[in-house]
């Protein structure tokens, strides 16, 4: 007989296990908050995991946070790609989400499952998320029924916000906050494990809240969704962009690092930098002997 124990105790007992879409379902079940952020490299992936969010989406937010592109429509799956890759290494427990870039899904049910593919296989990914409703359902249905978990994204969309009339609230007369309903339901009915609803009135989430048995992320949203996402750069105040009423920055990082590199700057160009205790020493006889073969 075998000594090996047949039970695996985990090694570290402080380590959170890792999220998965039952302990997602169950957060909704139980109402406990559930947490999501972005990340888009390594860095941000760790302080994710160190900081115990259960949910990371490698938002397309990253084209504009990260990549300096204008808006989030000109991200290609490739860049997307290779963020999600560096977030996926970053990581040990959290739910780990990639976001399909703008033009790569719409155009049929095959282009859709294909892209999500790359995401899970190329990139390590858990799920993808998609945007909005209409045709975008069908898309999340094939995704879902090819064996990819799919969360879908209502409200403001920004990959189609010109069509919605600029980065602007939405819900917010009843025929608009009807359409983000049915949307929202019809994503529920493809299948999605949950849905963003991004910059609707909270009055509108409340309402919404009782009808979805998914869990809702909510972002400029209100208190009611079951959960809350930010943009990493957002929230730590690192991205020097215009942002959102509903974002709440918790960290001024971006004066901090400007602050940091100005000094650093300062003392390079004053002889302070580099001090004694950050070089290298060499024994004296070494350095003659080399100086006198130099
Ligand atoms: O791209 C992104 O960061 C997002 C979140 C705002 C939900 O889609």
């Amino acid at each position: 007989m075998s000594a090996t124990p047949r039970i695996q105790v985990p090694q570290n007992l402080d380590e959170p296990l890792p999220m998965t879409l039952p302990r997602i379902a169950e957060k909704k079940r139980l109402g406990e908050p559930i947490v999501m952020v972005t990340a888009y490299d390594y860095p941000s992936a760790q302080v994710a995991q160190d900081a115990g969010v259960d949910i990371v989406l490698v938002g397309d937010s990253g084209a504009m946070t990260v990549l300096g592109y204008p808006s989030t429509v000109p991200v290609s799956t490739d860049e997307m790609l290779m963020l999600a890759s560096a977030v996926r290494r970053g990581l040990r427990t959290p739910f780990l989400v990639g976001d399909l870039p703008f033009g790569s899904y719409e155009a049929s049910d095959e282009q859709a499952i294909a892209t999500a593919q790359r995401f899970i296989k190329e990139a390590g990914c858990d799920a993808v998320k998609l945007e909005r409703g209409g045709t975008s359902v069908q898309r999340a249905k094939a995704i879902v029924d090819s064996g990819i978990p799919v969360m879908g994204h209502v409200g403001l969309t920004p990959q189609t916000a010109t069509a919605l009339g600029g980065h602007k609230a939405q819900g917010r007369t009843a025929d608009n906050a009807l359409t983000v309903a049915r949307d929202a339901v019809a994503l529920q009915q493809a299948g999605c494990f949950s849905v963003v609803f991004e910059a609707i009135p909270a009055a509108v989430t409340e309402v919404l809240i009782e009808h979805l048995e998914i869990p809702v992320i909510g972002i400029g949203a209100g208190p009611a969704a079951d959960g809350q996402v930010l943009v990493f750069h957002d929230l730590l105040g690192i991205y020097d962009g215009h942002v959102a009423r509903f974002v709440k920055r918790f960290a001024d990082v971006r004066t901090q690092m400007v602050a940091g590199v100005a000094e650093y700057a300062a003392e390079v160009r004053s002889g302070a930098f580099p001090a004694a205790e950050h070089t290298y020493s060499i024994d004296e006889e070494e350095l003659a002997r080399f100086r006198a073969e130099f």
